[in-house]
């Protein structure tokens, strides 16, 4: 039988160095694109995708983040005062139900995997979904939703997978592809940041997976891999011949900005900023304007 996905983790434990120094007291999840945190994108993606539960994985510095999902009474008390109701409307967003919401901590940065591993007892016997705030996917039907209607079908364990160039292929995991069904492919293997002539593809997977609780098992076994990291793409291999196992990787519909890093995350503001219907024609004028300077000074 397989189970429905209502637990997701989000680990938040890295130390977010391409961002210094802004990232030396903002949690990097914190920071936003137009007037909301990344980690509401993910929330508010999750949500959609039926999770119920949601487990952070933090560290040292990053209390900002609780408190952003904790009720503000001085706040919510002054707007109330002032009537300011559709600003109370906004603040609910980030309300979580009582209970619904766990912080363990990663003591140290080992890596991706051990993050997600840090989560084990409180995720238990069921399948979970990781994923990464900083990966932000603008999407008709948000992408863990995608995948979780398509898990519904396959079971085993789904990794979010994008193409990239060639060249691009050491920044990420990429997957040996055994059979292409479209949307979905099975995969027979599994490299992380490989070099791009030895990369089994240019398929390579993004922040959203769909993982049976046997891959909590094997993380804990591994040794440290690529960077000398715990990696999650590591653990998730072992499980592609497990019986009952058996790995997918999902070509999701939308765009993918990688918010971690500098370009990803102007890119993003330019394109959700274009999105929104309050701030599109005003925004739009100006960067027309701005191509338009940089076209006649060329
Ligand atoms: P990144 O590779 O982007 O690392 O982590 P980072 O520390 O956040 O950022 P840089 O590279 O120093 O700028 C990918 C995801 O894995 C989490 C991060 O919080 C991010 O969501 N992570 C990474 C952990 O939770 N713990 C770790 O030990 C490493």
């Amino acid at each position: 039988m397989k189970r429905k996905v209502t637990k997701a983790i989000f680990p938040v434990a890295g130390m977010g160095t391409r961002f210094l120094p802004a990232t030396k007291s903002v949690p990097k999840e914190i920071m936003t694109l137009v007037d909301r945190p990344l980690i509401q994108y993910a929330i508010d993606e999750a949500r959609a995708a039926g999770i119920k539960e949601f487990i952070f994985v933090t560290a040292r510095g990053k209390s900002a983040l609780e408190d952003y999902f904790d009720t503000a009474p001085i706040l919510e008390a002054e707007l109330r005062r002032a009537g300011k109701t559709d600003l109370l409307e906004i603040l609910r967003a980030t309300n979580m139900e009582s209970g619904a919401i766990a912080y363990i901590r990663q003591q140290k940065a080992l890596g991706l995997g051990h993050a997600v591993w840090c989560a084990r007892r409180l995720v238990g016997n069921e399948p979970f979904a990781v994923i990464l705030p900083d990966d932000v996917i603008a999407a008709e039907t948000p992408c863990l939703q995608q995948m979780v209607e398509a898990y519904a079908e396959t079971g085993g364990n789904m990794v979010a997978a994008m193409e990239v160039p060639q060249e691009k292929t050491g920044a990420y995991g990429v997957l040996d592809v055994a059979e292409d069904m479209g949307q979905l492919v099975s995969v027979k293997g599994m490299v992380e940041k490989p070099a791009p002539e030895k990369a089994p593809s240019n398929l390579a997977v993004i922040g959203r997976y769909i993982l049976s609780p046997k891959v909590m098992n094997d993380i804990g076994k591994l040794k440290k891999g690529a960077g000398g990291e715990v990696q999650l793409t590591d653990a998730i291999a072992q499980q592609i011949n497990e019986p009952n196992g058996g790995v997918y990787g999902f070509r999701f519909r939308g765009q993918r900005f990688d918010c971690g890093s500098k370009a990803g995350f102007l890119q993003a503001t330019v394109a959700f900023g274009l999105a929104r219907d309050d701030l599109r024609e005003e925004f739009g004028d100006y960067l027309r304007e701005m191509v338009m300077l940089d076209k006649a000074a060329q």
